[in-house]
């Protein structure tokens, strides 16, 4: 199954993860020596080895930790890891999901967590086929689409597999899970495992006619995690929402809701020039809106200087801790008035560490 090459790389892997996990997790170097050698052991007699509960957790935070291009890492140590690698099928796979979406969600006091599912060298290697467990569908009808565009490919595979959705432009996906390598399977989601927030304006009453909306959480399902030399395919994790996240990109990029034109008109900005900042009017309206709607309903969510600051008391508590902090510039500035926030003046080293969240290709 693996090559001695491979073995070696898990090896090293392993070696640098426990150290540095078991050195936070405050345990004796005499303890690490012990644990690396019985995972050696491992790695000789199967070609890998099996974390326990305590690593998988730790490596779980480590690598948001390490997440270049996340803006709300401050909280990294409250992330709750759920361990599902003793999953038996699909439908038990789904129901692990719909487990961690209801105590994510958590009426709307949003908590961070993680499912981690088998890893991918095990017999039941798993992948989710969904880019996020809450989604809007994309239908293609011709030369545009009904829904989100970014969900147009998974769109026409969950029709394929025999899903159909009602039409509209917020549709949920199913969730689709495959197994072993064997066909997928798909679930609707129940109903009280996704919470949504209907758009409404502080000032404009008419806003809501816009009948715009989003999803509460964002369940990011589609990357890879690593942690010391074993990689796990499925293990979908969320956080909450920062507002520009929505307002900024989801429905306001062209490719995407692109709302910006009807916020105009709604608010009757001045189309008819770039010069009267209708776009950047629009956005601020649009996003005023996102940030209300889901106080007014008790959603947790955080807005773009907020979040700034607390990028900022992050890189201060790691250097506390003798960490330095890696980020990737570009992603780390919100979408929205970026030169207003600390981060925008600052400048990070992009080097990525692991344990670490990966794309992966789709697996359709
Ligand atoms: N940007 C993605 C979206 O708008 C979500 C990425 C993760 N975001 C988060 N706040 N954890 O759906």
């Amino acid at each position: 199954m693996t090559t001695s090459s491979m073995r070696k790389n898990i090896a090293e892997q392993a070696i640098a993860f426990l150290g540095e996990a078991y050195y936070e997790l405050g345990k004796t170097e005499e303890e690490a020596k012990r644990r690396i050698e019985e995972v050696l052991k491992q790695l000789e007699d199967t070609g890998y080895y099996t974390h326990t509960y305590e690593e998988l957790r730790h490596g779980a935070k480590m690598a948001w930790r390490n997440n270049n291009r996340c803006i709300g890492r401050l909280f990294w140590q409250t992330l709750e890891v759920f361990d599902a690698r003793d999953i038996v099928d699909e439908l038990d796979a789904a129901k692990r999901i719909f487990q961690h979406m209801s105590y994510a969600t958590n009426g709307g006091r949003i908590r961070p967590a993680i499912t981690i599912f088998p890893a991918s060298h095990s017999q039941n290697n798993i992948r989710i086929w969904n880019h996020q467990l809450v989604r809007y569908a994309g239908y293609r009808e011709g030369e545009v689409i009904i829904g989100d565009p970014d969900s147009a490919a998974f769109t026409a595979v969950c029709e394929k597999l025999g899903w159909s959705g009602e039409g509209t432009r917020f549709d949920v996906l199913p969730l689709v899970i495959s197994l072993s390598g064997k066909s997928p399977k798909w679930y609707e989601l129940p109903k009280e495992n996704v919470l949504e927030v209907a758009l409404t304006h502080p000032e404009n009453q008419e806003f809501e006619q816009l009948a715009l909306q989003w999803y509460a959480v964002p369940f990011i399902s589609d990357m890879e995690l690593e942690i010391g030399g074993i990689m796990y395919k499925a293990a979908p994790f969320n956080g909450w929402y920062m507002g520009t996240e929505i307002g900024a990109r989801n429905l306001s990029d062209t490719s995407r809701y692109n709302q910006l034109p009807s916020v105009a008109k709604l608010f009757q900005f001045d189309m008819s020039t770039n010069t009267s900042l209708w776009k950047d009017r629009a956005l601020t309206e649009l996003n005023v809106a996102v940030l209300h709607s889901f106080k007014k309903q008790g959603v947790s969510i955080v807005d773009h200087h907020t979040a700034s600051e607390q990028f900022l008391r992050f890189e201060k508590q790691e250097q506390e801790q003798g960490r330095a902090v890696t980020g990737r510039w570009s992603w780390l500035i919100p979408p929205m008035s970026p030169a207003t926030t600390g981060i925008w003046h600052r400048s990070f080293d992009d080097t990525e560490r692991t344990p670490a969240y990966r794309v992966q290709a789709v697996p359709y």
